[in-house]
């Protein structure tokens, strides 16, 4: 197991803190903003407050201790934390005893941490995504000194295995197979805030998965930037289709999913693997970014729209039923008119049963920030719902495609607007609402797909 005895070490910083709390009142507040890596980071910070004798607090103004877990993907990102920080000032004066943390890929950004340091001396501490094993440690060394501890690290070779965690869902979980990213498409900043590629062990992954699964779980997502390269600089390599079959047949562990997929490391053998293997289920998210090939080779991507083109044609041969899902980049720059109309003509081809469409997001330090012909806002205003109405129309005639039919539903959730009715999932990842008893909640159930409504179904137990 890696890390084992950093792991140690913060287990003695837990009993410190648990000594130190005693008798008094405590309650963590955690809000994550981005994507799924920072969700399951979430919820190791959780499982490292619980530890220490901390309660969910259901709101901030009744928590001791607040985290913001945050994203910088997107300039709005960060312009929503410090929103969010700027209401918390007053918080913070009328609760002194009030702890403030701030986390997460923005705050591997010096700049930022600067400007939180100038603008915002009212936090308390102040870490990156290359020690989250350290929340612990930072609050013991917070209580102990005076000011705002910050610690950042520019990069880490290293992973601790074996911190606690606590899950959103009892019966399903993320599971992260890598840290990192090694792509350095031209307009991203993942790669700097999330450091180099990194693979765990794949006898770690499985044995966490395995205990996963005596705990509850029926359904992991196995999480990285780039799943397609997992495992290349493991020292005996093995490859994401070989790590993905032998997943699939830990015991209980009845659907097995994975994000993100980069089209140019997807192999022939990883999808011969989704056809053949029963638990990985037919969803592809296969991130596009733009169908114009003279941009995606101004983006790094290392693929040709062609190329997509017959990826996307072999999993449809190989999966029939296979559902698949993108991401979209408008106005990066450079982008013509006519580079537009080929993202376009790609999202008629393929027909995507849905998209995240973004608007690009200079970052700065990023090859594509100092890019020249960067497009003007209204034109990218203009392409960018044009897009979108493309994608939604397509989007719901192909999620419709199975009124009628008798499939697998995972129930996940008690309908938030109607609550005698179920929400879960389709093996594809439709949403279907049906209405059922909330004891279903995390059992696959066989439900008639009575109708579809855009991009869910409403059905019934079958
Ligand atoms: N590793 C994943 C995605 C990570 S970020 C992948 O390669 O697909 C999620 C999405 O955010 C990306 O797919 C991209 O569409 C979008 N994104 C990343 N950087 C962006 C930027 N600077 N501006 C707008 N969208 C961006
Ligand atoms: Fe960003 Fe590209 Fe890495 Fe995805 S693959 S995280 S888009 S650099
Ligand atoms: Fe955002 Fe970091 Fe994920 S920048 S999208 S939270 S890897």
């Amino acid at each position: 197991m890696q890390g084992t005895e950093e792991a140690v070490l913060q287990k003695e910083y837990i009993e410190k803190l648990r000594a130190l709390y005693k008798g008094k009142p405590h309650a963590y507040f955690i809000e994550t903003l981005g994507c799924q890596m920072n969700a399951k980071d979430s919820e190791k910070f959780a499982g490292i407050l619980q530890e220490i004798g901390f309660t969910e607090a259901a709101s901030e103004r009744d928590a001791d201790f607040i985290l913001y877990n945050t994203c910088t993907v997107r300039e709005n990102a960060n312009q929503r934390i410090y929103g969010r920080l700027g209401q918390l000032k007053n918080l913070k004066a009328g609760k002194p005893g009030l702890r403030i943390a701030l986390c997460g890929c923005m705050m591997q950004e010096p700049d930022e941490v600067d400007t939180v340091r100038r603008k915002y001396p009212f936090v308390d501490i102040v870490f990156g995504t290359h020690n989250i094993f350290k929340l612990a440690e930072l609050m013991y060394r917070r209580e102990t000194g005076d000011g705002m501890v910050i610690d950042v690290w520019e990069g880490t070779d290293e992973i601790v295995e074996d911190l606690p965690a606590v899950r959103k869902y009892p019966f399903k979980s993320g599971v992260n197979i890598m840290y990192g990213c090694n792509n350095f498409c031209s307009y991203c900043i993942v790669p700097y805030v999330r450091g180099r590629e990194r693979s765990r062990l794949p006898e770690d992954i499985l044995s966490e998965i395995r205990m996963l699964s005596e705990d509850g779980v029926k359904e992991v997502m196995l999480l990285g930037q780039n799943v397609n390269s997992y495992g290349k600089t493991l020292e005996v390599p093995v490859s994401f289709s070989e790590l993905l079959r032998r997943v699939a047949e830990v015991p209980g562990i009845e659907r097995v999913r994975f994000m993100t997929s980069h089209p140019k490391d997807l192999s022939d053998e990883l999808i011969r693997t989704i056809a053949e293997t029963p638990r990985v289920c037919h969803h592809f998210h296969l991130p596009l970014q733009s169908g114009s090939t003279r941009i995606l080779e101004r983006m790094n991507r290392r693929y040709t729209r062609e190329k997509y083109l017959e990826i996307t044609e072999k999993l449809r041969e190989a999966v029939p039923d296979i559902s698949l899902t993108t991401d979209i980049i408008v106005g990066f720059p450079g982008e013509t008119e006519e580079d537009f109309l080929d993202t376009l003509d790609m999202v008629e081809r393929v027909r995507f049963d849905s998209a995240f469409t973004f608007i690009y997001s200079k970052r700065t330090g990023t090859p594509a920030a100092s890019m020249p012909d960067q497009v003007p806002e209204d034109v990218v205003k203009d392409r960018f719902d044009r897009l979108l109405a493309r994608v939604q129309a397509i989007g719901q005639e192909m999620s419709g495609r199975d009124v009628g039919k008798v499939l697998p539903v995972l129930p996940e959730e008690i309908n938030r607007q109607d609550s005698s009715m179920l929400t879960g999932r389709l093996d594809n990842n439709t949403v279907v609402h049906f209405p059922g008893d909330p004891k279903l909640i995390g059992s696959i159930v066989p439900v008639l797909l009575t109708e579809s409504r855009g991009f869910y179904y409403i059905g019934r137990q079958a």
